[in-house]
């Protein structure tokens, strides 16, 4: 056991009181469903992104905090943990494994397959059969598990047919190693190929208030096949929370957003408008940038779920927090006409 640290001048009996008047408040988290039929999961309406505990941030944590954070979201109601092989790689499935023994069997695990592993790095993408079978074994072992809930295929391999990628999870279901399936950034065609074989249960793109491209063709074919949809970087990798400002400097080796056009100083500062009408509307309503954010998402369609990361708990809980703001219908129109009308600098990746 760490220690936890108490808040200025409470004890820790008080430090108890306080973690248990938050799990009752958050302990009846609302809840969503993704996917139809036998093909269904029942989520909370907010997930939790795991990647950023082990890899592509500047600021990587110790293991035990993040375990311990793992365990605290748990007990704050969270049924629905988000992790893949290729986030460390390995190390963030060793580590989800560890914190969730304990709950194992009352969360939505899910994970991801889809890419080549040499010396400790992704070297390009495969989802053949047998790589797959390998995989899924070998996330289970990490996981420590013999099933996983929610299998993704992580990105569109061009080189295997959708269908054979279908057809394996399928067998991986009738196995029991894998409950449902999901896929991950793939393009509508994709989609109803590989829903034709296995239905889907989930797709995870990125989607946010200020990354909306899953609105041009993706949604409509998500909502005409019954497939939920799972929002990651939906704080658009903090830059939503207002956090981030153009002297934020991004580890060049570890930090992937070193690399992408929108968290440039320059796009940063262009953006800053963006940020700022999201901070104005929060003000008022006593919300936090972040959590209008997400509440903006969870008012985009019942079948939506985000998946926000942190690696702090005082985050995690204000990120809880905005499942219960719910926009009125005017509010969120004019709200989405404000900010569809400020120019977006810098693609998304
Ligand atoms: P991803 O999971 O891809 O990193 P994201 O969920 O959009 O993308 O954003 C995660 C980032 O937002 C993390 O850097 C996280 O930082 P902390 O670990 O410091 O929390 C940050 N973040 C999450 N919730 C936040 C909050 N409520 N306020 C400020 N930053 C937050």
């Amino acid at each position: 056991m760490i220690a936890v640290p108490t808040l200025g001048g409470l004890g820790e009996k008080d430090q108890s009181k306080i973690d248990n008047s938050i799990r009752t408040v958050m302990g009846n988290i609302k809840k969503r469903t993704l996917g139809s039929g036998k093909h269904a999961i029942q989520v909370t309406a907010l997930g939790l992104g795991c990647m950023g505990m082990s890899w592509h941030r500047t600021f990587i944590p110790d293991r035990q905090p993040m375990i311990a954070l793992i365990r605290k979201a748990y007990d704050m109601g969270v049924n629905f943990f988000d992790t893949a092989e290729a986030y460390g790689p390995w190390r963030n499935e060793e580590l989800v494994g560890e914190a969730i023994q304990s709950f194992r069997k009352n969360i939505i695990l899910c994970s991801k397959f889809g890419f080549n592993i040499q010396n400790g790095q992704l070297s390009g993408l495969n989802s053949s059969p047998t790589h797959i079978r390998e995989v899924v074994e070998q996330s289970l072992k990490r996981l420590k598990t013999d099933y996983i809930d929610l299998l993704y295929q992580h990105r569109i391999d061009p080189n295997v047919p959708i269908e054979d990628v279908a057809g394996t999870v399928k067998d991986l279901i009738k196995e029991g190693k894998v409950l449902h399936f999901g896929l991950s950034e793939a393009d509508p065609a994709n989609i109803r190929k590989a829903h034709a074989v296995q239905p889907v249960t989930a797709l995870q793109t990125e989607y946010s208030i200020i990354s909306r491209d899953a609105e041009r063709d993706i949604l409509d074919t998500c909502e005409q096949l019954g497939i939920g949809f799972v929002a990651y970087s939906p704080i658009a990798r903090a830059l939503l929370s207002g956090y981030i400002n153009p002297l934020t400097k991004f580890d060049p080796d570890n930090d992937n957003r070193d690399t992408l056009p929108r968290y440039t100083p320059e796009a940063i500062t262009a953006n800053w408008p963006f940020i700022e009408a999201i901070q104005d509307f929060g003000n008022s309503r006593g919300l936090t940038a972040t959590q209008v954010s997400l509440a903006w998402l969870l008012a985009q369609k019942p079948w939506i779920v985000p998946i926000p990361g942190t690696t702090k708990q005082a985050h995690l809980q204000e990120n809880l927090w905005a499942i219960d703001y719910e926009f009125t219908p005017d509010e969120l129109k004019v709200f989405t006409d404000t900010i569809g009308k400020i120019r977006i600098v810098g693609a998304r990746n």
